[in-house]
């Protein structure tokens, strides 16, 4: 199997100007080391969550080879698919962020804060 480290994918992906052209949007392919490693996360392999790929190849994104990340792999949020966030494809890391999780006292300390980020207060 393709066994990575973090490191040697950090290796990469810590350049700030890495990026991918995507439906000529350009995105960034920069991971900050540095809070993903501060992060609860932080014994997470990159390869836990990066899934059918073989990084060894570049180009290693070819079209859609690269699956989507599925957080319940690990996390069995109940009722969250059943949920109107869900239903209108709101995604875990919208609220939790990819890469510098977002834990669940964080965010139940900025309470209401948190939910009008999206949620404009009328
Ligand atoms: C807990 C799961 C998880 C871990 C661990 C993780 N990622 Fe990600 N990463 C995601 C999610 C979610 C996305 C958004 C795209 C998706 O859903 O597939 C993403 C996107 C990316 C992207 C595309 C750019 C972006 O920000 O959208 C890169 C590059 C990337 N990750 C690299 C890494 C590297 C390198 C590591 C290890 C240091 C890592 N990831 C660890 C969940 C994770
Ligand atoms: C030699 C440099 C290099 C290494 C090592 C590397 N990457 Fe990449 N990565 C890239 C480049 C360049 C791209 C964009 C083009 C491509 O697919 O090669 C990319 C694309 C990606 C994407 C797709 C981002 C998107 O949404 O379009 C993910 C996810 C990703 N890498 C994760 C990883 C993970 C996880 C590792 C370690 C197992 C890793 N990479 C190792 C250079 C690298
Ligand atoms: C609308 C924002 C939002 C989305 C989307 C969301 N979460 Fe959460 N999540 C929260 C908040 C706020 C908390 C803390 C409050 C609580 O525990 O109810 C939390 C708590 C958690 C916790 C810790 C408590 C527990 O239930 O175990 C985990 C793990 C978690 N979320 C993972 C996920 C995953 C995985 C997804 C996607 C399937 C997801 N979250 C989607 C906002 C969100
Ligand atoms: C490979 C396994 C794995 C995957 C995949 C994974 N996580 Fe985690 N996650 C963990 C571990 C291990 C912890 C730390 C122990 C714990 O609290 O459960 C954790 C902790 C968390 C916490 C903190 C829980 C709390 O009580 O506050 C949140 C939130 C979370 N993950 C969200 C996500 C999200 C969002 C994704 C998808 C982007 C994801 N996780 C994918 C393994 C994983
Ligand atoms: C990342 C953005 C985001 C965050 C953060 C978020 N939401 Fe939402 N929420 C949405 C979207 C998108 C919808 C779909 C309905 C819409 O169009 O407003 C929605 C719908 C809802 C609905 C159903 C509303 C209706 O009119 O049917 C409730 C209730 C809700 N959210 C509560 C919350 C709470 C409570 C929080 C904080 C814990 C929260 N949301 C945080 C994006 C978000």
């Amino acid at each position: 199997m393709f066994a990575q480290s973090n490191e040697e994918c950090l290796d990469c992906h810590s350049d700030k100007d890495l990026t991918i052209t995507e439906n000529k949007i350009i995105k960034s392919l920069f991971v900050d080391e540095e809070l993903f490693n501060s992060s609860i996360h932080s014994d997470v392999e990159c390869i836990d969550c990066h899934v059918d790929f073989d990084p060894d190849d570049l180009p290693h994104k070819i079209g859609t080879n690269i699956a989507k990340v599925d957080c319940n792999e690990c996390h069995e949020v109940e009722n969250f698919s059943e949920s109107i966030h869900a239903e209108k494809k709101v995604e875990c890391f919208d609220c939790h962020s990819k890469h510098q999780i977002q834990e669940a006292s964080t965010l139940k300390m900025k309470g209401p804060d948190f939910c009008i980020t999206c949620h404009k207060k009328s």
